[in-house]
């Protein structure tokens, strides 16, 4: 039996004034959703905002990105071991924002996958669990080649790590098209791309695959946040718009319980 997530990236949003009400708010009603585990990702200027609110809650935390790198000269990049000074549970991994905005964007698609990899194996070893982002753009999904995408990734984690790592990760499907869009995925074609997911793992380790979270993410909201998570294989939510307010977070987190 999986335990199912919800993990609330705010992205680019929030002040310490917003972030108190937005905090507060879910607090307030954390109890509501006990058999959830819940994260909260805030831009890593807040983060100690963050930590002292959550902080013996039961609630968890962790940022938007981490370094590849250890320590050094890397301007603006934040480390593993910076994330676990700061308690850190989670950490985002290969966001496609990250993915399409920045640098990444000149990369050639093969060393962008390994960089993803290189930072799953950071986090992993500073005990912080990894939630890596995969998904398809818009142009690959009109041409059918959402699994492709997937596998080549999977692949490529796989390859690096080894199987075993997957045993402390969550994966989460977030198709370009539907994230910031208002269009979600429907049920059906989440539910599909993540048995795909589990499959592909499965074959290398059917007992991690088994136990392996993979959330969903693009567009959810307390409207369709249930029957997204109803689904067989889609253990919870990575939500974006819908986590920067308390009252639908809330209702998106009671929807996973
Ligand atoms: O990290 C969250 C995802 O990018 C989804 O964002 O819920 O605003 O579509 P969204």
């Amino acid at each position: 039996m999986r335990k199912p997530l919800v993990a609330g990236n705010w992205k680019m949003n929030g002040s310490s004034a917003s972030n108190n009400v937005l905090l507060d708010g879910i607090i307030a009603k954390s109890d509501t959703f006990a058999s959830v585990d819940v994260a909260l990702f805030p831009p890593a200027v807040y983060l100690h905002q963050v930590q002292q609110a959550l902080a013996g809650t039961g609630l968890f935390w962790g940022t938007q990105n981490l370094s590849q790198f250890n320590q050094g000269a890397y301007t603006g990049e934040i480390s593993a071991l910076m994330l676990a000074d700061f308690d850190c549970d989670y950490v985002l991994i290969g966001h496609s924002e990250r993915r399409c905005l920045y640098a990444e964007l000149d990369l050639d698609q093969r060393v962008l996958d390994r960089i993803v990899a290189e930072k799953y194996e950071m986090s992993v070893k500073a005990g912080i669990t990894p939630i890596i982002c995969i998904g398809e753009s818009p142009e690959e999904h009109a041409v059918g080649r959402t699994e492709e995408v997937i596998a080549r990734l999977l692949d490529t984690v796989i390859a690096y790590q080894g199987v075993e790592g997957l045993a402390h990760t969550v994966l989460a499907y977030e198709p370009v098209w539907a994230i910031g869009t208002g269009r979600s995925a429907t049920p059906e074609w989440a539910q599909d791309v993540h048995s795909f997911m589990r499959q592909r793992v499965a074959k290398h380790d059917p007992t991690i695959a088994e136990s392996l979270r993979i959330l969903y993410g693009g567009s959810v909201n307390s409207n369709n946040a249930a029957p997204l998570f109803s689904q067989p294989d889609v253990d919870g939510g990575l939500v974006g718009g819908g986590s920067l307010n308390a009252d639908e977070f809330v209702k998106i987190c009671q929807a996973a319980v």
